[in-house]
């Protein structure tokens, strides 16, 4: 969505129409939000933005027959090593040499996932978060093997989608989910001692460090699932850090299906 709002040319792939076509309703949905608030005295021109912007936007669930012609694939699929590598190595093999590989994971080292290609020098981290169209941030990570050209093409692109790039070293969390994740996995081992509420944790988030969602609220937004893959692949690194110890009750709603916002029900219900 927002590098199509941009100006840039997008393909959106992902394993089925079905999911193409929630997707596209998904992005024409963010796109009348972000526009009823940046049109708000010119709705035509408004209007003209959606189009434009939906015209930068085709889908396919053929990812290496859509590579061709690409100059940077931004994946964004499973937070899970293998399957990704699965990916990457595919798109090595159909991708224009120019064409620069960028991973939008939370907590996989992206060294490992450069190694699964041919083109180590050309791949990088980009990382956005939670909403995209809203949060003005992105991380670019350089690996040893990322070319400063890479590097440099990476922070370009992520001024032009309007962003404000940081950069880190292509270490576990980056910068913010360093910080973040071990930071709500103790909201949730606060819970799980019964020192106080969920409601109460997140209250006191809000009111009391000015964060806009608290710890319970945020895990709900981001989804469990992703926050126990992460939590369990930094365990796997470093089993005796208590940061990254994986929680019981995180476990639990995983196994019931119970993931947050996006299946109606996490740590709170949502109907
Ligand atoms: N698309 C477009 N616009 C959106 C949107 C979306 N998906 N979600 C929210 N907005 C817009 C709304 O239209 C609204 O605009 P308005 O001010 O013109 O009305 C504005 O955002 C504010 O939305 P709301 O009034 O509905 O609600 P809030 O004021 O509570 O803001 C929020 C919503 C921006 C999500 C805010 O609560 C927030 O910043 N939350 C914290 C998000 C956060 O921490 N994200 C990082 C997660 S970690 C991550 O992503 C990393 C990953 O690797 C795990």
């Amino acid at each position: 969505q927002v590098a199509a709002a941009s100006g840039h040319t997008v393909v959106l792939v992902d394993q089925s129409d079905e999911i193409l076509k929630k997707s596209a309703k998904g992005i024409e949905e963010s796109l009348k939000r972000v526009t009823k608030k940046k049109f708000a005295d010119k709705p035509e021109a408004g209007a003209e933005f959606i189009e434009k912007t939906l015209k930068n936007l085709t889908t396919s669930t053929d990812a290496a027959a859509v590579v061709h012609s690409t100059d940077l694939v931004i994946e964004a699929i499973v937070e899970n090593l293998e399957v990704k590598n699965e990916l990457f190595k595919r798109l090595d093999k159909f991708a224009p040499d120019h064409t620069i590989f960028a991973s939008n994971t939370s907590s996989l080292q992206i060294t490992n996932l450069a190694n699964s290609t041919t083109r180590q020098d050309r791949f990088g981290g980009l990382h956005f978060f939670n909403p995209v169209p809203m949060m003005k941030l992105v991380e670019v990570i350089k690996t040893p093997m990322t070319s400063q050209k890479t590097f440099e093409s990476l922070m370009d692109f992520s001024k032009a989608v309007g962003k404000s790039p940081v950069s880190c070293k292509d270490t576990p969390g980056f910068i913010v989910n360093r910080l973040l994740v071990p930071y709500m996995m103790e909201a949730v081992r606060l819970f799980e001692r019964g020192d106080a509420s969920k409601e109460d944790i997140d209250v006191a988030m809000k009111l009391g460090a000015g964060y806009p969602m608290g710890p319970f609220e945020l895990l709900d937004y981001v989804g469990l699932d992703t926050s126990k893959y992460i939590i369990d692949g930094w365990h796997s690194l470093e089993p005796n850090n208590p940061l990254f110890a994986p929680s019981p009750l995180l476990n639990k709603l995983v196994a019931e299906k119970k993931l947050g916002k996006k299946t109606g029900e996490g740590f709170y219900k949502y109907k």
